[in-house]
């Protein structure tokens, strides 16, 4: 399978201008950009091996988006988890939202949207049964963004960050 048909150039406007964003998969050169953005971004911060087996285990849906320089302004990544369903005993395969974000100013313009949905149709290759991620319950933010891709808070996970606060447990069929 070739490469190219995975980049797409998209325009997106920012700072009033359209500019050029590259959506492309993650490489293992990307990986230190894909870094700088995360702990630019978010406090969960992972050690570069983390990132690694991701990009090891679950490349098609380890997406970032770049700039015309080609500096990395957004990434998303998932890793696929095989568990029983809450109903049955029936194994199912989860594809779970690791972690997502795109620069300060680069925000408001479609680029997480993009990525989301990009990664979203990589991951069927995985034979994902349904979508699932953990946000935190004051990003207001982030929850609109999965809001409007149809996912569901389905619960609350009490004190799931580090510094005690809660996250929305939120799933979508695939
Ligand atoms: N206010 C309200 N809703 C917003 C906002 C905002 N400021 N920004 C985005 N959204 C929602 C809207 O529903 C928007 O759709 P619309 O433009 O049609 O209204 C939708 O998100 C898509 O917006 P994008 O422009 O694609 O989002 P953006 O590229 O700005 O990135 C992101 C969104 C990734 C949440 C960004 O704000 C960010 O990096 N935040 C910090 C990191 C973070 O919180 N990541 C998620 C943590 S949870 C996890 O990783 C599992
Ligand atoms: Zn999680």
């Amino acid at each position: 399978m070739g490469t190219e048909k995975d980049t797409r150039t998209n325009y997106f406007n920012i700072f009033n201008d359209k500019k050029p964003i590259v959506v492309r998969r993650c490489s293992l050169e990307d990986l230190e950009g894909v870094i700088e953005v995360n702990e630019k971004e978010l406090p969960e911060d992972y050690p570069y091996f983390f990132y690694k087996s991701i990009l090891d285990n679950y490349p098609e849906s380890f997406q970032v988006a770049c700039n015309n320089n080609g500096k990395i302004i957004g990434y998303i990544m998932w890793r696929v988890e095989r568990a029983p369903s809450i109903n049955s005993l029936k194994l199912m395969n989860k594809g779970h939202l690791v972690s997502i974000a795109v620069l300060t100013s680069y925000r408001r313009s479609g680029i997480a949207a993009t990525l989301l949905s990009n990664s979203m149709k990589k991951l069927k290759k995985y034979k994902i049964d349904k979508f699932v991620l953990e946000v935190r319950v004051s990003n207001y933010v982030a929850i609109n963004l999965y809001k409007k891709f149809n996912f569901i808070a389905h619960n609350i996970k009490e004190k799931y960050y580090r510094d005690g606060e809660n996250a929305y447990y939120m799933t979508l069929k695939a």
